[in-house]
């Protein structure tokens, strides 16, 4: 019997054959600007996901918040509105407690001992630390350490004593600045500089390459280099988004991942020392280095905060980091 072939037949064939043209789109939203280690990251990832899987997979980068900001990019993520983002660390907090470990005040020597943590058993387990909230953790990106800014110089603890800081949505780093007499309000990181600007608040805590790229150094007289936190990133998707995808491409994406973070966690310490640069030759803000004396003392009066959060955090968590300092 000779196969009948029918229009309707022909359409199903046609539509499947299309389907399976169309590039998987994966758009990547982030609120930084693109010359920063997040940025230069995104775009890596893109230029390389396209070069190795064409017409397979389509990178659809928005920085500096231009598809989702701070309030919405995560639900948004878990909506598949956006397939990639990664925030900051310090903006998880509705979805897992643990990660305000990185937030701790004078934990991390360095970014070289930020990097030990999350790449030993401990800081990997973290990435999975919200697949029952449909977000799974692929790798973790630096920015660096963050340094204080404000409208007066800040020598000791006692001297923020009444400011009022911008912070990203983190109740550890309320306690931060609670613990020296300073107040807080949560801001999202595309209002920071408006907030500076018009005197909403006096002060912040960045990375240099935040610092320079969002122009903070232009409305903030005076940056005190403490070294006091982390700021760094967790690239991060939708599990059923990311899991559903067919696993040759998957896997390629991970190890183009792997790639990008080698690239991304090596040259963040030198995009923010050039930009600390940038920052110091533009002569709007003094830049104040510390005695160890002084840096002792905004230490001691910041430390408080880690038994404050050690019940919500986890010991174990905390223990965990702290044997990564040399
Ligand atoms: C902030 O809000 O200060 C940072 O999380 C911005 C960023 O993504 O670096």
């Amino acid at each position: 019997m000779k196969p009948i072939i029918t229009l309707a037949g022909v359409l199903l064939a046609l539509a499947s054959a299309c389907a399976q043209a169309e590039p998987i789109v994966i758009k990547f939203s982030h609120v930084v600007a693109d010359d920063t280690p997040k940025g230069k990251g995104a775009l890596m990832f893109k230029r390389l996901a396209e070069e190795r899987l064409p017409g397979q997979v389509r990178v659809e980068v928005y920085p500096n918040s231009t598809l989702f900001g701070d309030a919405t990019e995560l639900e948004a993520l878990r909506n598949d509105e956006v397939q990639l983002l990664a925030p900051s660390l310090a903006k998880f907090e509705q979805y897992t407690k643990q990660l305000q470990v990185f937030d701790l005040p004078f934990l991390f020597d360095d970014i070289e001992a930020v990097n030990r943590f999350q790449k030993r058993t401990k800081g990997k387990q973290l990435l999975r630390s919200m697949e029952d909230k449909n977000i799974t953790g692929l790798a973790y990106w630096h920015n660096g350490m963050k340094q204080l800014s404000a409208t007066r110089m800040l020598r000791l603890p006692s001297d923020a004593s009444g400011l009022s800081f911008r912070i990203q949505p983190s109740a550890v780093l309320e306690a931060q600045f609670g613990a020296v007499g300073a107040s807080t309000q949560k801001i999202a990181f595309a209002d920071v500089y408006d907030a500076l600007r018009t005197g909403t608040v006096q002060g912040a805590e960045n990375p240099w390459s935040n610092i320079y790229s969002k122009k903070m150094h232009t409305v903030q007289p005076y940056i005190i280099e403490t070294d006091h936190g982390v700021l760094d990133y967790m690239v991060v998707s939708n599990t059923r988004f990311w899991m559903g995808m067919p696993h040759k491409i998957r896997f390629e994406l991970e190890a183009i991942l792997d790639e990008v973070s080698f690239m991304v966690n090596r040259e963040a310490e030198e995009l923010n020392s050039a930009d600390r640069e940038r920052i110091r030759q533009a002569g709007t803000s003094e830049i104040v280095a510390l005695t160890p004396e002084e840096r002792e003392r905004w230490r001691e009066a910041m430390r408080p905060v880690w038994q404050q959060f050690e019940p919500v955090i986890g010991a174990d968590i905390i223990k965990a980091a702290e044997t990564v300092n040399r």
